[in-house]
Order: structure tokens, then sequence, then C-alpha cells
């Protein structure tokens, strides 16, 4: 495995802008274990200007992507950070591509954030049914990713999601939802 890239583990080492803000939007998403969650901190100033927090429990290994996002948000107008895309944020940090998996849920959780601030629901509140145990993975946000990202394999699905990562019991399910968003 190549070794991280040093702002990934500078950020790793040494998080960002961590912990809860006051008067922000604040959205919660799941985690990669059964009690873990990811709570996102939005605040929008009187100038249109961003500042996120985010505070983690029960899994840290979404840190260094928060705290990268976290940074490159800080001060950045609001349509700015609404027009954030993926692509974008990997490759202001010059990210490898087998490290862009790990910046789809803290983009998930400020789509999330920007929508409540909105007044609309958080779109990523019900994930449906718990397809990978080992890694907690859910049904929508395989069958999402899938869709989004064009994948017709396991091993596609594993590297986007870390579904079917752990003991691989969950495959025939995971196939079953290729199959179903292979047919529309
Ligand atoms: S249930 Fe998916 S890897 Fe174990």
């Amino acid at each position: 495995m190549p070794p991280l890239p040093a702002v990934v583990f500078q950020h790793y080492r040494q998080p960002r802008h961590q912990g809860a803000l006051i008067k922000a939007t604040e959205v919660v998403l799941e985690g990669r274990r059964e009690d873990a969650e990811l709570r996102l901190y939005l605040r929008v100033d009187d100038q249109d200007k961003v500042r996120l927090g985010y505070t983690l429990k029960g899994d840290r290994s979404p840190i260094a992507a928060l705290s990268l996002l976290a940074t490159w948000a800080m001060g950045r107008p609001l349509a700015e950070v609404e027009a954030l895309t993926l692509e974008q944020l990997a490759s202001h940090y010059e990210l490898p591509n087998d490290l862009r998996p790990a910046l789809v849920q803290v983009l998930e959780a400020l789509e999330a954030a920007l929508a409540v601030r909105r007044g609309e629901p958080n779109p990523y509140a019900d994930e449906g049914a718990l397809v990978c145990h080992c890694l907690h993975v859910r049904e929508k946000r395989i069958e999402r990713t899938i869709r989004e990202r064009k994948l017709s394999t396991v091993d596609e699905v594993r590297f986007w999601t870390r579904a079917c990562s752990g003991c691989r019991s969950c495959r025939t399910d995971v196939e079953e939802i290729l199959g179903r968003c292979s047919r529309g």
C-alpha cells in the first residue's frame, strides 16, 4: 500500500477545525460501526462566508477527510461551497485516486447540511437496510454509488463504499443490487 500523501497524514495527525459550532446547522450521518456517527456543523456568516466544524463518535477514520474539507471551506463564499465536487476537492489536495472514496461521506455530510440549512430534509437520513454488517454499509448508499459512478462489479463497489471488504457474506446482496441497477 503506498504511503499516505503528506497533506493527508498531517490532517490525520493534527485535524483542523474539529469541534461543534454554535449557531450552526447540524447534521448527523451514520459511521462505519453500529454506534458510530459523524456530526457536521455548518455556519454561514453575514457576508455569506462558510465555516465548518465536526465531531466523530465511535470511528475516527473520516477525520482526515473532514479536516481537509473544513480547511478548504473555511471563509469561502457559500455559493462556492455549494458547488464543490469530489473531483475538485481531490484535485485541490492532489489526492491519488485510491483516496477519493474517503471524501464521499464527508461531501454527503456537507450536502446534507446545506440542504437542511435551506429548510429541506437531510437526503441521507434514511439509507435503508443494512447490507454489509462488517463495514456498516446500507442499501441506498450502495445503490446510489453504483448509479452515480456507473459501477458494474463487486470490486468497484468495494472500492467506493467498502461494502464486502470483511467476511464477504454480503456479496450476494451486493450482486443483487448491481443486477437491479443494470436493469434500470
Ligand atoms: S457483511 Fe459485508 S463484508 Fe461482512
